[in-house]
C-alpha cells in the first residue's frame, strides 16, 4: 500500500517525508486556501515547493469546471513538474478532460468520487487514480469503506490499471481497513499516519525496559 499525505502544509509534508514512508501528496483547493496560498503564481510556486520535498506524485486540482478550462489549467499544472498529477472532479466535463489528458500523456486523479459508477467511468477514461472519499460518506451515515470494496471488485473484474486512492481518510482505523480491502493508496492527515504507531502496551513496555536497565546499571 502506498502512503500519500493529504495536506498543503510544507512542515507536515517534510515530517512525513522524514519518516521515510511517504509515496506522494494530495492537495485540494480547500487545503491550499487553509495555508493561505492564493493567486496563480503563489499556487504554482507552492506546488513546485511540494515537489521538491517529496519524490512521488503530487496531485494538483483544477478549479475550472468546463472542459476547455480544465484542459488549459491541467496543461499548465502538468508543465510545472514531472511529478504533478492533474486532479479533476468527477463530473461529465471532467471525464471528457481525463480522456484528453490520457490521450496526451498527462496523468490524472479523478476526485470527489462517491459512487462505483463514477469510478467505472473515470477508469474507462484512463484516469491514473480515482479518489473515493471515505470519510465524507461516513459523515452522512453512508459506508465509505463499502465504496472502496465495490471499486476494488469492479477494477479487478476488468484489470483496470487505475489505482484506487482512498481519500478523505480521517483516522488510523480507516487506513487499516483500506489496507485490508486492498486500496492501492491511502491519503490522509499526518495524524492518521502517526496514529498507526500508537499502542499503550508499546509505551508501557518501553518504560519498563528503560526502568529495568537503569536499575540494573545501579
Ligand atoms: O483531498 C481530498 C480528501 O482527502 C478530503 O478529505 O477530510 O476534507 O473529507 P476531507
Amino acid at each position: 500500500m502506498k502512503f500519500f499525505i493529504d495536506t498543503a502544509n510544507l512542515d507536515q509534508i517534510r515530517q512525513a517525508q522524514e519518516l521515510g514512508i511517504l509515496d506522494g501528496v494530495t492537495t485540494n483547493p480547500s487545503l491550499m486556501a487553509k495555508e493561505g496560498i492564493t493567486g496563480d503564481d503563489a499556487v504554482q510556486a507552492h506546488y513546485i515547493a511540494i515537489c521538491e520535498i517529496v519524490d512521488g506524485d503530487v496531485s494538483a486540482e483544477v478549479i475550472s469546471t468546463d472542459y476547455e478550462g480544465m484542459i488549459k489549467e491541467g496543461e499548465a499544472l502538468a508543465a510545472l513538474h514531472a511529478n504533478i498529477v492533474v486532479k479533476v472532479p468527477a463530473i461529465v466535463d471532467g471525464i471528457r478532460a481525463i480522456r484528453w489528458f490520457t490521450d496526451n500523456g498527462i496523468r490524472t486523479n479523478c476526485t470527489l468520487i462517491f459512487s462505483p459508477g463514477q469510478a467505472l467511468l473515470a477508469a474507462k477514461a484512463g484516469a491514473s487514480y480515482v479518489s473515493p472519499f471515505v470519510g465524507r460518506l461516513d459523515d452522512i451515515s453512508s459506508d465509505g469503506l463499502q465504496l472502496i470494496e465495490k471499486i476494488r471488485a469492479i477494477y479487478d473484474n476488468y484489470d483496470f490499471g487505475t489505482e484506487i486512492l482512498a481519500a478523505s481518510v480521517r483516522h488510523s482505523m480507516h487506513v487499516i481497513e483500506c489496507a485490508e480491502i486492498g486500496a492501492d493508496i491511502m491519503t490522509g492527515p499526518l495524524s492518521a499516519i502517526l496514529g498507526l504507531m500508537k499502542h499503550p502496551l508499546t509505551d508501557s513496555g518501553l518504560q519498563q525496559f528503560l526502568a529495568d536497565h537503569a536499575k540494573a546499571k545501579g
